[in-house]
């Protein structure tokens, strides 16, 4: 296999073929960038209406990033997109890829139960060589390796939305996975084309932990009518310098799953003042408004 990345192509070559479960916004970013390195990879979820979206966002997102990498190239594009998408093989059988797979990258619902139960069987049918990660932003890796008994060959891979966009890879270790495995993921990170930083186990890893508590202070300020969400945004772009002002985040990140961090801490860790819920974001998300994805957050994106 031929990788974009040739400088560190020879360090990784413990990994050949990648399995990534669960095939939305994440998992689909993480397939792409997977694939545009070179491995070939099996993207796996539950029916085929996911995996066809998946592939359609795969292939929108190519064209973009394409478009000015071969601008003078256009044949270059259309073959760098086909080959690309031609490593992508989609399945709704998670055996297909486990059995051959020298990582498996999940990126599935953030529930523990459902998160076991997939390891538990990827567990009995993966060989014994293969290195389990998780792209949780909410739970703890060591709570998710609880269902397999490679403790070893098991870490984290915490991706960034849009994956193909952000440059970062936080690779997480528990008190369990071994050198060697921590290793292969730094490898595999920068095999990608992914800057990497070492995160412990702890909740939110580096970004998060910064990011969310921040985006939360953001909405109790808008709460207590000290500002417009649309004024603090312009402040924190114009005046931070930062590409997007916390309420477009918020927005473009999913209400929900911004909430569902915060309550997932906020269980954890009832005594941290940090961790605090907002009445408005509870509100919206009863209220079905979950950001870009749904078509209106704290902004109207319908119009
Ligand atoms: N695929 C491919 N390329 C994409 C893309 C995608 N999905 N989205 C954007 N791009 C490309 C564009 O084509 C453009 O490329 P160019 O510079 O070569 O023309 C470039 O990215 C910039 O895009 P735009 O001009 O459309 O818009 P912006 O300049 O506003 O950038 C952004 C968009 C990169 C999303 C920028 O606003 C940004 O960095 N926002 C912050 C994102 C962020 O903080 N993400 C982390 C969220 S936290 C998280 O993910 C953790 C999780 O656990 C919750």
């Amino acid at each position: 296999i031929k990788r974009s990345f040739s400088s560190t192509s020879a360090l990784n070559r413990q990994i050949n073929s990648v399995t990534v479960i669960g095939s939305g916004l994440m998992g689909s970013g993480i397939a792409q960038v997977t694939a545009e390195a070179g491995y070939s990879v099996y993207l796996v979820d539950q029916n085929d209406t996911a995996l066809n979206k998946a592939l359609k966002t795969i292939e929108t997102s190519l064209t973009r990033s394409t478009k000015k990498k071969f601008n003078k190239e256009p044949d270059h594009a259309v073959r760098y997109i086909k080959d690309t998408m031609d490593r992508i093989v989609t399945t709704t059988k998670v055996d297909a890829g486990a059995e051959k797979s020298d990582l498996i990258i999940e990126a599935i619902v953030e529930n523990i139960q459902a998160k076991h139960d997939l390891f538990s069987k990827l567990d009995k049918i993966s060989p014994n060589t293969t290195i389990f990660t998780s792209n949780t932003s909410s739970l703890p890796i060591a709570e998710i390796a609880e269902a397999v008994s490679r403790k070893d060959k098991f870490g984290g891979l915490h991706f960034f939305n849009p994956v193909p966009v952000m440059k970062l890879l936080e690779v997480i270790k528990t008190h369990e996975t071994s050198d060697a495995t921590y290793r292969t993921l730094l490898e595999y990170g920068l095999s990608i084309g992914k800057t990497t930083v070492e995160c412990k186990d702890t909740p939110g890893f580096i970004v998060n932990r910064l990011l969310v508590p921040y985006m939360f202070e953001a909405v109790k300020m808008y709460e207590r009518g000290d500002a417009s969400f649309q004024d603090i945004d312009t402040a924190m772009k114009l005046g931070a310098g930062y590409p997007m002002g916390p309420f477009e985040l918020i927005d473009y990140v999913g209400l929900d799953t911004t909430k569902f961090i915060v309550d997932g801490w906020k269980k954890r860790f009832p005594e941290d003042p940090t961790f605090q819920s907002s009445v408005v974001i509870d509100q919206l998300v009863a209220e079905g408004r979950l950001g870009r994805k749904s078509g209106e957050g704290f902004y109207n994106y319908k119009k």
